[in-house]
């Protein structure tokens, strides 16, 4: 399978069964992100909030009746009164799907949509699919679970914020990683706008003295998992 990143928090799965998957699609208005939706399909979108840089394309990039937006139950009702199919889940409960597992994850952050309706809880997402576990943290600041949840689970990838200012910054960030101990940490939502500016060499340095490889991903990168 591969790992498409788009900047900020947005990536897209393609599995080995060919299937797509994106995480938190905000692609368009993404100033990160060099490209558009057109050509993009989607059989899966999975959001951790509904924040608009999170939510992002998702009402353009979801076809109606083809595309399954997964998502907290609140933010999955709202979806689903606009019409889109939805599979509503919530923190602490995982379910397999055609291409793997997915379990929802506490976040410490909030949630509504870009016209201001309460959405339900952040969340962060652990995806176990044909043979890899990825962790995507969502936009969270730093908590004691991390610890659990690294404990908890054989994290291979672990997607996770460094920009601060609405999420964990840097040294939070390197923390967190230690607790999640995965094989390769990917840092995400830095640099988009002026508040969250992060250097990622910085947080690999860091992450890497606990002997945790880190990959920074340009926007627009794909890479093989
Ligand atoms: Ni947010
Ligand atoms: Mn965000």
């Amino acid at each position: 399978m591969t790992l498409k990143y788009f900047g900020h928090s947005a990536f897209q799965i393609v599995t080995d069964s060919g299937l797509s998957i994106f995480i938190d699609p905000f692609i368009s208005e993404n100033p990160l992100s060099a490209c558009g939706i057109e050509g993009l399909k989607a059989d899966y979108i999975l959001l951790t909030h509904a924040h608009a840089d999170h939510l992002g394309d998702t009402l353009s990039l979801a076809h109606k009746k083809e595309t399954t937006i997964v998502c907290v139950y609140e933010l999955a009702g709202l979806l689903e009164k606009a019409g889109y199919k939805t599979h509503a889940m919530q923190i602490g409960g995982a379910f397999s799907f055609p291409f793997g597992r997915v379990k929802f994850t506490q976040a410490l952050h909030g949630s509504q949509t870009p016209d201001g309706v309460y959405a339900g809880l952040a969340a962060g997402i652990i995806l176990e699919l044909e043979g890899a576990t990825l962790y995507h943290a969502g936009d969270t600041g730093l908590f004691g679970d991390l610890d659990l949840i690294g404990d908890l689970n054989d994290i291979d990838y672990f997607l996770v914020p460094i920009g601060g200012n609405f999420t964990m910054d840097i040294q939070d960030a390197a923390i967190a990683t230690s607790w999640i101990n995965p094989k390769y940490a990917i840092p995400m939502h830095y640099n988009t706008f002026p508040v969250i500016k992060a250097n990622p060499q910085e947080f690999q340095a860091l992450v890497e003295e606990d002997g945790i490889k880190v990959l920074i991903l340009k926007p627009g990168e794909t890479i093989k998992l």
